[in-house]
């Protein structure tokens, strides 16, 4: 069976979109693919009792556990490629992970590797995409899913979403109305590429 590593630091609500469609859709008989594991780098993430209460696997990499390695980035994404290769998935999924990878990382999973980013890319790439979109009067902002390189937020774009900016939209306002848009393409996007590769 295909398996898809998901990993997460937070909420996991993209996460939980994921295992919710990949059940309705009938990812396991259509594409012999399932979620074999969530990973995150927070012991305290919300999401990892959401995955276990899926019936799934979880697992903890804690990046603070490599705060004294010579090299903490490159050390952490070690440990992270050893959890991850033991399910040999044929897909990574970034959801809401919220750390810079290395070049290392990037290139072990080339072609395996995807992310979603709550912006229109290439605009706001990095953090506080909805306040620098109200910031700078966007009048639509959204979500994109792309493919992941060594380059931040860069690398092609498999699906997008667009929302209106309303007037008065505070931060939370638009996070929320992309969020609704991500749990539509993430999962939408994976199960193109799951079958893509039948
Ligand atoms: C989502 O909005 C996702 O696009 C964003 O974090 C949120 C995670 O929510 N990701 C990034 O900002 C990555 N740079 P979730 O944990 O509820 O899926």
């Amino acid at each position: 069976m295909k398996k898809i590593v998901i990993l997460i630091s937070g909420g996991g609500s993209n996460m939980q979109a994921i295992l919710k469609t990949s059940k309705e859709r009938g990812w396991s008989e259509r594409f012999d693919a399932k979620v074999a594991c969530v990973i995150s780098n927070v012991q305290e993430a919300k999401g990892l009792q959401i995955a276990k209460d899926w019936g799934v696997e979880t697992e903890v990499v804690a990046h603070l556990n490599f705060k004294s390695a010579e090299n903490p980035r490159l050390a952490f994404d070690k440990e992270l490629i050893k959890a991850i290769d033991r399910y040999s998935p044929v897909l990574v999924v970034l959801a809401g992970f919220m750390r810079i990878l290395t070049p290392h990382f990037v290139e072990h999973y080339s072609g395996r590797l995807i992310n979603i980013h709550p912006s229109l890319l290439p605009a706001f790439t990095g953090l506080h995409t909805h306040a620098r979109a109200i910031e700078m009067g966007c009048h639509f902002s959204g979500a994109t899913v792309h493919r992941v390189t060594a380059e931040l937020d860069h690398g092609a774009i498999l699906e997008q979403a667009v929302v209106p900016v309303l007037r008065g939209d505070t931060e939370q306002d638009l996070a929320s109305r992309v969020l609704t848009q991500e749990h539509i393409i993430y999962p939408r996007a994976i199960e193109r590429l799951l079958g893509d590769e039948n």
